[in-house]
């Protein structure tokens, strides 16, 4: 059995003074939220204050980002070593707004997503296909690129422990949510192309669904064989939504 995840992204939101309450609401509320794993990746520089009131709770808490660098002249930059330093379990890798805002292909994903697994974090891999490619009924081969780029550089056993989420593009931050039937279609692609690897790494594979996932919509969502989870944007931003949230899950 996969213990299901979900994991906030807070993405570049927050004042400490908002990010005290909202981590407040969540160890408020932690204790009804049942069996599932819970995470929040706060911007980099909440993650002490993460640290600080998480520490004694089961929530664990990771970073947005990462430099597929170790170390050295990087301004700007943030390694693996340093998340890990501050506690960090998880780290996203490859989210969407990094892929088209800031330029992250699929090679430097990979290098990232490397850069984690050796240092000892956990990888949150994101895929998915923009509208576009959905309409051309590209989407699996943009997934199965995606995920190629990180198998052939790391190998399948760097992906036990590590999670997927499968983030349509055109669902992130608009509202609109793949169908149930839509996402679990994508999710079983990739444990597929996972199982041709390693059947039993692509087994335990723990594969989020984000996009617009909210309280309303997640029971119908990881009701699904192959969602695991989720990855959870603007709803993560309220105590109350993320835990209901993490009780469908559950
Ligand atoms: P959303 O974001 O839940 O606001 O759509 C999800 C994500 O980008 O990880």
């Amino acid at each position: 059995m996969r213990q299901p995840l979900v994991a906030g992204n807070w993405k570049m939101n927050g004042s400490l003074n908002s990010v005290r309450e909202l981590l407040k609401g969540i160890k408020a509320g932690i204790g009804d939220v049942g069996p599932a794993e819970v995470a929040v990746c706060p911007p980099f520089v909440f993650i002490p204050e993460a640290q600080a009131q998480l520490a004694d709770t089961p929530v664990a808490w990771g970073g947005q980002n990462l430099s597929a660098e170790a170390g050295g002249a990087f301004t700007g930059e943030i390694a693996a070593s340093m998340l890990l330093d501050f506690g960090c379990r998880y780290v996203i890798v490859g989210h969407s707004e990094r892929r088209t805002l800031y330029g992250e292909d699929d090679a430097l994903v990979a290098r990232k997503f490397a850069a984690a697994r050796a240092a000892g974090l956990r990888p949150i891999l994101c895929v998915g296909e923009t509208l576009e490619e959905r309409q051309r009924g590209t989407t699996e081969d943009v997934v199965g690129r995606q995920l190629d780029a990180v198998l052939e550089l790391a190998g399948a056993a760097a992906l036990a422990d590590a999670v997927v989420a499968y983030e349509p593009v055109w669902a992130i931050g608009t509202g609109m949510t793949a169908t149930p039937q839509q996402a679990q279609d994508v999710h079983a692609f990739i444990r597929s192309r996972v199982a041709g690897h390693d059947p039993a790494v692509a087994d335990g594979l723990r594969i989020l669904y984000g996009g617009s996932m909210k309280p309303g919509n997640a029971v119908e969502l990881l009701a699904q064989a192959d969602i695991d989870g989720g990855l959870i944007g603007g709803a993560s931003l309220k105590a109350e939504d993320f835990l209901a949230i993490c009780k469908a899950a559950a």
